[in-house]
C-alpha cells in the first residue's frame, strides 16, 4: 500500500483516479479548495463517495497557498503525487487569468518542491491538449513545437510542463505531464460540451453551437484516462510528456447528432461565432502513450456518451 497525494480530488477527474487507487488498496489523501467555478455540490457529491472508504482523507487546502500545502504535508509522507487539480475552462482564463497563473503555475511550483523534498518516487500533472494552439498539423504529438499559446489557461499548462523539467533537471525528480483531450463521462464538468448539450437537449431549450460545428474534439472517456495516468503513476520514466487522447476527432455536428439519438430528442441550435481562444481542432497521436503506458482507449463516443446519459439522467 503506498500513500498518493491526489490535488482536485473534488474535481471530475481527480475523484475517478481517487477512486481507483482506492480500488487498488493504495492510501488517498485528497486536497481541493473547493472553488465555485461549477455547483460545488457535484463536488462534494464526489467527495462523499471518496469518504466511503476508510483509506481516504481529505483536506479542504489551496494550491496557490504553501504554507497550506506544507500543513498537509508535515502530516504525511507520500510516495507519489497524482497533481490533477486546478480549474479547466479556456474561456474563463480570459475572465480571471490570474487566478489560473496562481493556481497552475504557483501552486505546481509548490507541489514540485514539496515533493522534491519528500522524495517522491513520481510527479504526475495533468497537463492539456490547449499547449497545442492553433495548430493545424494533425495529430498533434508531443515533439510538436508549442510555443503559440492560444488562452491564458493553455500558457499556464505549458509553463508548469517546464517548470516540472527544472525540478527533474536540478533534482532528479520522476516528472510526467499528461496532456489530457476532451475528457468526459460521468460526472463530468458542467461547462463542458457533453454536459451542457445532453442538459439543453433533453431538456428541449437551445444549445449554443460555436461556429458551423465543423470543429473537433478528441473526447476521451473518462475510465480510459484513469487507467492512463494511472499506469503514469505507476511508471517513473524520468522527465516525459505524454498525449492522452482517443485518436478519433469528432465533429461537433456529429456529436450534437450522437446525443439526439442517445436522448431521443432533437436539438435546437443557435449559433454563435468561435470565441478567439477556442481551437478548431484537437487530435492527439498516442503512440507514445501505447509504447510507454500501455495506453490502449477502449470506449468511443457513442458508449460513452450513453454512460453519461445514464449518470446524467
Ligand atoms: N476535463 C478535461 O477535458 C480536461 C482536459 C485537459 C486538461 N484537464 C485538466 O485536468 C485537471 C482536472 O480537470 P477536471 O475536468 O477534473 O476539472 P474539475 O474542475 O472537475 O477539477 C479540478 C478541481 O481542482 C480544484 N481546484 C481549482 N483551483 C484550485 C486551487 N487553487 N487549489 C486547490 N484546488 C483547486 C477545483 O475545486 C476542482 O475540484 C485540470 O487541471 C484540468 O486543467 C482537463
Amino acid at each position: 500500500m503506498e500513500t498518493i497525494l491526489v490535488t482536485g480530488a473534488a474535481g471530475f477527474i481527480a475523484s475517478h483516479l481517487s477512486e481507483a487507487l482506492l480500488e487498488k488498496g493504495h492510501k488517498v489523501i485528497g486536497i481541493d479548495n473547493l472553488h465555485p467555478y461549477y455547483d460545488i455540490k457535484q463536488k462534494e457529491a464526489n467527495l462523499e463517495i471518496l469518504k466511503k472508504y476508510p483509506n481516504f482523507t481529505f483536506y479542504k487546502a489551496d494550491l496557490r497557498y504553501l504554507e497550506e500545502l506544507k500543513e498537509v504535508f508535515s502530516k504525511h509522507k507520500f510516495d507519489r503525487i497524482a497533481h490533477i487539480g486546478g480549474n479547466g475552462g479556456v474561456r474563463a482564463s480570459l475572465e480571471d487569468p490570474e487566478y489560473y497563473q496562481e493556481t497552475i503555475v504557483g501552486g505546481t511550483t509548490h507541489l514540485l518542491r514539496l515533493g522534491n523534498e519528500q522524495e517522491v518516487k513520481n510527479f504526475v500533472f495533468a497537463s492539456s491538449s490547449s499547449v497545442y494552439g492553433n495548430r493545424k498539423t494533425v495529430p498533434f504529438k508531443e515533439t510538436d513545437n508549442v510555443d503559440n499559446p492560444v488562452s491564458p489557461y493553455a500558457a499556464c499548462k505549458k509553463a508548469a510542463e517546464l517548470m516540472g523539467y527544472a525540478w527533474h533537471y536540478l533534482y532528479g525528480l520522476n516528472v510526467t505531464c499528461l496532456r489530457f483531450f476532451t475528457v468526459y463521462g460521468p460526472r463530468g464538468r458542467p461547462d463542458m460540451a457533453p454536459f451542457k448539450f445532453v442538459k439543453r437537449i433533453s431538456e428541449g431549450t437551445p444549445v449554443i453551437r460555436y461556429g458551423d460545428g465543423s470543429s473537433q474534439r478528441d473526447y476521451t472517456y473518462i475510465a480510459d484516462v484513469v487507467k492512463g495516468i494511472v499506469a503514469a503513476l505507476e511508471r517513473p520514466l524520468g522527465y516525459e510528456i505524454i498525449n492522452l487522447g482517443n485518436n478519433k476527432p469528432i465533429a461537433l455536428n456529429d456529436f450534437i447528432k450522437t446525443i439526439e439519438e442517445i436522448t431521443g430528442k432533437k436539438a435546437i441550435i443557435k449559433e454563435e461565432p468561435m470565441p478567439k481562444a477556442d481551437v478548431p481542432i484537437t487530435y492527439a497521436d498516442i503512440s507514445k502513450a501505447k509504447e510507454l503506458l500501455d495506453f490502449e482507449p477502449v470506449t468511443q463516443i457513442r458508449e460513452g456518451m450513453a454512460k453519461f446519459w445514464e449518470w446524467f439522467k
